[in-house]
């Protein structure tokens, strides 16, 4: 069996100071207790501001407490150039990133990510060795039309058509239904993650790295969502945003 990938994106929060904090801890856990990262592939999306500095604090690669992966929120596609505010996927990986976060709701929401968008960003974190790991995920209203795993194909495969197998092998791609995410989301049941998780694995099941879920994932639910069919992995935010709480949901999968 491959690794259940288990990661959290620290999003928009954390001074310097918290992440060396946060790292410290984890790392510390990862060292102490090797069980919490069996079978398990653990992961840290930081800010681009905290990347470089966590990557340090943990050290060369494969040495890593773990073998702990690090990701950016999101990449530019070009590799340089006049493009101000933005970093790029040659960037990242220099300053420690092994994963390219890609079309998570809030930048497609916000920031007019598009399904053109997150395809160019799939191909520079491939052209870079980089796993893009692609978020897909329907608005409530798409939900109450029942066309959410339509929806959400119609991402996935607007980012991913056309790659070869072997490029398709490194993507990770999470399905976070947007209704579910933050804290005003409503954890999504195992009932509701049928449909699309099916559909997933269908078209996706066996060609890419991992299948994860994201979306209020937490204590009570982790165990829960592990055991339903198809999902590989998770994406945690607000649960792990303490080490202690990333390191507990780590604790219950590796357990399950
Ligand atoms: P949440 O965030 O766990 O805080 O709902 C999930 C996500 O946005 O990936």
């Amino acid at each position: 069996m491959t690794s259940r990938w288990i990661g959290t994106s620290w999003k928009m929060n954390f001074t310097l100071s918290d992440a060396v904090t946060y790292t410290h801890t984890l790392g510390k856990a990862l060292c102490e207790r090797p069980e919490l990262s069996e079978g398990i592939q653990p992961f840290l999306v930081p800010p681009a501001t905290a990347l470089a500095t966590v990557h340090q604090i943990l050290g060369e690669r494969p040495r890593r407490p773990g073998r702990l992966k690090l990701g950016v929120q999101n990449a530019h596609w070009e590799d340089n150039g006049a493009w101000t505010g933005e970093i790029s996927v040659p960037q990242a990986l220099d300053a420690g990133a092994d994963i390219v976060e890609i079309g998570h709701s809030e930048r497609r929401e916000f920031f007019n990510e598009t399904i053109r968008t997150t395809r160019l960003k799939v191909l520079a974190a491939i052209r870079h060795g980089a796993y893009p790991l692609l978020c897909v995920g329907e608005p409530q209203e798409v939900r109450d039309r029942g066309q959410a795993a339509d929806y959400i194909l119609r991402q996935a495969n607007g980012a991913l058509d056309g790659l070869t197998e072997a490029q398709l092998s490194a993507v990770l791609i999470a399905y976070e239904p947007m209704w579910a995410i933050g804290a005003t989301g409503r954890p999504a049941t195992v009932a509701q993650l049928s449909e699309p998780f099916h559909a997933l694995h269908e078209r996706f099941g066996g060609r890419v790295e991992c299948l994860l879920y994201g979306g209020s994932v937490n204590r009570q639910n982790a165990e829960s969502l592990l055991a339903t069919d198809h999902i590989g992995g998770l994406f945690i935010g607000r649960s792990a945003w303490t080490a202690a709480g990333y390191t507990e949901i780590l604790e219950l999968a590796s357990a399950a």
